[in-house]
């Protein structure tokens, strides 16, 4: 299943496609994750990265691209994927499509819905794991240890780009170069909303519910009994 998920920042997509790559057995593919990590790396499209989203504008196109068109190579992502902040331009949309032109790009697109003073909360008491990854909210999912994952002892850190004045300039980003995909997509017929409000397990169950997972499980275990 090759899925994307849409949606401002902080909305959710990050924790929805882990949740989804649990259940569907394919990657999830988060564009931001491969820019933190060549950041880290200090590679030379990492430090050229850095200007742009250290004040929430977003990295050029040829860059991300490349660095996409490298992770889609590799062998676990040949029976699916689950991109999440990928793609976020009207360019990068139809790169994808140009890659899988064979054989349909996508099955599903899921844009999350959540309005920006929920995701103000939401990116200010994020933390995540410098070790593994793991996410966290000091207030809707706080870790045990303020300061250490729960998982592998891993320091916890704030991402540099989640200040409320530069998470302020990404919504307005995602407004003029991001949020006109939805219509880009729903011409398609590929496009599927869901709201997301509420626990992450209840946002999973919708997302699930849309792409007919639940009815999927229930009749293999229907075939098996
Ligand atoms: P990226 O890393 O993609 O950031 P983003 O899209 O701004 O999204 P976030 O990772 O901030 O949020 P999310 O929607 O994944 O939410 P999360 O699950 O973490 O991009 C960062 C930068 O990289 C960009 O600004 C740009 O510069 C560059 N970039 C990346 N991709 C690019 C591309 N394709 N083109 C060009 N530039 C690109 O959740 C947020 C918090 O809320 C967490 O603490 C979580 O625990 C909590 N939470 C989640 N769900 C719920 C819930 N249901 N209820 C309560 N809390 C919740």
């Amino acid at each position: 299943m090759r899925l994307v998920m849409l949606g401002p920042p902080g909305a959710g997509k990050g924790t929805q496609a882990r949740m989804l790559q649990e259940r569907l057995g394919v990657p999830q593919i988060a564009s931001g994750d491969l820019l933190r990590a060549a950041v880290q790396d200090r590679t030379q499209l990492g430090i050229e990265a850095k200007r742009y989203m250290d004040r929430g504008a977003l990295v050029p196109d040829d860059l991300v691209l490349k660095l996409i068109e490298e992770r889609l190579r590799k062998p676990d992502a040949t029976a699916g994927f689950i991109l999440d902040g990928f793609p976020r331009t009207r360019e990068q949309a139809e790169a994808l499509a140009a890659m899988y032109k064979r054989n349909g790009a996508l099955d599903r697109v899921i844009a999350l819905n959540v309005p920006d003073e929920e995701i103000i909360k939401r990116i200010s008491g994020r933390r995540t794991c410098r070790n593994c990854g793991a996410m966290y909210h000091l207030v809707f999912d706080p870790p045990m240890n303020q300061n250490h994952c729960n998982q592998c002892n891993g320091e916890l850190y704030q991402r540099e780009d989640d200040s409320e004045d530069t998470v302020r300039m990404r919504l307005q980003v995602y407004a003029a170069a991001t949020r006109p995909l939805l219509e880009y997509y729903e011409r398609q017929g590929l496009l599927v909303q869901v709201d997301g409000i509420g626990r992450p397990e209840e946002v999973s169950a919708r997302i699930l519910k849309q792409l007919g997972v639940d009815a999927l499980n229930s009749a293999k275990a229907r075939t098996k009994a």
